[in-house]
């Protein structure tokens, strides 16, 4: 069940480059929310940006809602602006989020922005103490580390240009896991693919979360379907998580 709730901004506050934390006092979501989900917020009060922007739930404690986010245009932008004790409109949680059910050991696979869902399905997956693969261009991409750390994740590092960790890309760490797991991926769509074609030679479970641009946000625009194995889906509505196998890219 999603909400339209006023939350009170709490904290919005940069955490190096052009990334911010946002923390929102909005117990109805917190309370509701999945691993995976997401809330649209509505930015401004005028015309710019006329559309809601989806961010993905980055953690809940208690009755706040943390998002991650980097500032890539004006809805962002104007958002990192923002001050506590400003209210924001928001819609969520929407969309499917991850099965964690009845997981074996879990392999989180994050590619840049991508760590923003996971570190909220890693406090869910704690006492299986998942690894966490998170890959980027550089150094300065590299985020949460020690939020993932601190909940008794194992974190290892690949950047493009081997400013910190392994020298690749993080699926060439996902190629040399041995054995049998649950792989949670986000990240940029490469990527993904990446990791479902791995997923399928090694015949592991995987459920990928897809960014699609998304006008409404709630199902009715058609805006953001996907081709899959069961036809046309909207990523806002049947996902944005899908089994590695259903997307046909
Ligand atoms: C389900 C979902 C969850 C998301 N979670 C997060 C998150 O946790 N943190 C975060 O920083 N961002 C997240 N995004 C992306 C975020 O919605 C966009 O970055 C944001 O809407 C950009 O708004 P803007 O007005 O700042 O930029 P715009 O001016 O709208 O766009 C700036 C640039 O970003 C690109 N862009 C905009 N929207 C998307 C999108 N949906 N997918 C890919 N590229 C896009 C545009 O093509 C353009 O190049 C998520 C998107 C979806 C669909
Ligand atoms: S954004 Fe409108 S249907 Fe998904």
């Amino acid at each position: 069940m999603a909400y339209q709730a006023k939350g009170k901004i709490l904290k919005n506050s940069c955490v190096g480059g052009s990334y911010f934390k946002l923390s929102i006092f909005c117990p109805k979501i917190s309370k509701a929310a999945l691993p995976g989900q997401f809330v649209n917020l509505k930015i401004s009060h005028g015309f710019i940006p006329l559309l809601r922007r989806p961010i993905s739930i980055h953690n809940v404690r208690g009755s706040n809602v943390d998002l991650l986010y980097e500032v890539v245009g004006k809805g962002t932008e104007l958002l990192s602006r923002k001050k506590a004790g400003e209210e924001l409109d928001l819609i969520g949680p929407l969309g499917n989020g991850f099965s964690a059910r009845g997981a074996r050991r879990a392999i989180l696979v994050a590619g840049g922005m991508g760590v923003a869902p996971l570190l909220f399905l890693a406090e869910k997956l704690k006492k299986q103490k998942p690894l966490v693969l998170i890959g980027a261009k550089t150094r300065k991409q590299i985020l949460c580390v020690k939020e993932f750390e601190k909940i008794g994740c194992v974190v290892k590092i690949a950047t493009d240009d081997g400013s910190c960790g392994f020298k690749g890309r993080a699926t060439d760490l996902l190629k040399k896991i041995l054995v049998r797991v649950t792989i949670y991926a986000c990240g940029p769509k490469p990527m993904l693919k990446a990791v479902c074609v791995i997923a399928k030679a090694k015949n592991m479970p995987a459920q990928i979360s897809l960014e699609e641009h998304m006008a409404c946000g709630i199902g009715a625009c058609l805006g953001c379907v996907v081709n899959t194995t069961k036809g046309m889906k909207r990523v806002c509505k049947e996902g944005p998580v899908f089994d590695s196998g259903e997307i046909i890219w």
